[in-house]
């Protein structure tokens, strides 16, 4: 890897991650599907040659169909985008389950034979964390654009070749950083960007409950990604200058199960997630606190998730003697932002599809992907060193 990805800025990568117009083949190109029938499980859709629709994409699929890549099946056939939907897994019970509730969505069991159906013009991938960066690779390599679920993959190193690699063959790379679709984050993000807020002091989130325990990753790889994603778009796609981290494994397999993060940004500001998978209580909270005002995100609330404190306090500018010194704190009113919620993973997944069909650039692009992994990737060498602050980009 000789070639230099900074990931403070979208310098050195062209458009982002990479639409030079060269290669791609658009979606005016019709294919009867001959010779690519989908029957991994004996599962036969009715294969009607009919025109493609406007605006939709030949084939879109799906790889991984365990817990969450049913979501986005669901969300591939129900907004149409694609005249065929492929749903791939190893595991035939995941392949009849998705045949059971899809009767149009074709299924198979090779990723190989997925990636050479010219059909297909963009792939899901949704398998386990360790294998993201094999299978989006792969999917490159046959010029498929590729959605990865988060994390995009396991060291910066891999998803530096992936973002290298989407440009190369012009293809959209896109992360599933779901949280940056969800209506409350991007309303936070609005509130931060008007100056509603003042200067970002800093930011505390918790995210636990009990369980989903993971076999391939801590739950800093698995649950933190999604606070440092929202962190970093807070931020304005502000990297952090250094990253600690301490956690723990409390069932013997060296994963960590809990977890601390700290993220220091410059101009003093610092943010904090807590990342829990043995916590009685599912907690999904975030607080932003402000030089002007105060913000709470509940994202377990049913409505009402944002609420904006008009709270603050000021010190003296000047004063000669201690006695002088007194704080001034202000407790004003709580503002309740209305938010038009929609699903996340619908609005993503319309995004992913707009970004193939139009060769744009995805909000949560092969950049923004690499600079959340490398946020963990210090977080894992902080754990290795118990705890100390470890800058970010370092070798590790
Ligand atoms: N964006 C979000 O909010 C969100 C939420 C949950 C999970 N995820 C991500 O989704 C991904 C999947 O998580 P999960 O909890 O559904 O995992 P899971 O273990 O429940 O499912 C993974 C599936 O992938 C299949 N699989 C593994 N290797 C395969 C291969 N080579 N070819 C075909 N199929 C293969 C397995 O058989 C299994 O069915 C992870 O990356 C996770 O981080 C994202």
């Amino acid at each position: 890897m000789s070639e230099l990805i900074r990931i403070d800025t979208d310098e050195g990568l062209i458009n982002g991650n990479g639409h030079n117009g060269n290669g791609h083949n658009g979606n005016g190109h019709v294919h009867n599907g001959n010779g690519h029938v989908h029957n991994g499980n004996g599962h036969h859709p009715a294969r009607v040659e009919e025109p493609v629709v406007p605006g939709q994409l030949r084939g879109m699929a799906v790889v991984g169909l365990g817990y969450w890549g049913p979501n986005w099946i669901r969300n591939l056939s129900q907004s149409q985008c694609a005249r065929r939907v492929v749903a791939c897994d190893l595991d035939q019970k995941r392949r009849d389950h998705i045949s059971r509730l899809y009767s149009g969505v074709e299924t198979t069991e090779s990723y190989e034979e997925l990636l050479d159906d010219p059909d297909i013009e963009g792939v899901v991938v949704a398998t386990p964390v360790s294998t993201h960066y094999a299978m989006a690779r792969r999917a490159l390599e046959a010029n498929k654009s590729v959605l990865v679920e988060k994390p995009l993959a396991t060291s910066s190193a891999q998803a530096a070749e992936l973002v290298r690699l989407a440009r190369d063959r012009n293809r959209v790379l896109m992360v599933g950083h779901t949280f940056e679709y969800s209506a409350p984050v991007l309303k936070i993000r609005e509130i931060i960007s008007a100056g509603e807020l003042g200067d970002i002091f800093y930011i505390s989130s918790v995210r636990a409950n009990l369980g989903l325990f993971q076999r391939d990753v801590n739950v800093a790889w698995d649950l933190a990604t999604h606070d440092i994603s929202i962190i970093l778009m807070l931020m304005g796609g502000r990297v952090p200058e250094a990253v600690s981290c301490q956690g723990e494994s409390h069932y013997g397999q060296d994963i960590e199960d809990v977890a601390m993060l700290t993220l220091r940004f410059s101009k003093n500001v610092i943010a904090f997630i807590h990342v829990s998978w043995l916590d009685p209580d599912k907690i999904r909270r975030t607080t932003i606190v402000g030089s002007k005002k105060m913000l709470v995100y509940d994202d377990t609330a049913s409505q009402e998730k944002i609420r904006i404190y008009d709270k603050g306090v000021s010190a003296p500018p000047h004063y000669d003697t201690f006695g002088e010194f007194q704080f001034s704190y202000r407790y004003g009113d709580i503002q309740i932002p209305r938010i038009e919620e929609k699903e996340p993973l619908g609005q993503e997944c319309e995004h992913f599809v707009d970004c193939i069909r139009n060769e744009k650039t995805p909000n949560t692009d092969g950049l923004s992907g690499l600079r959340v992994v490398s946020v963990l990737e210090a977080a894992s060498a902080s754990l290795r060193q118990g705890g100390q602050m470890v800058p970010i980009g370092s070798k590790v």
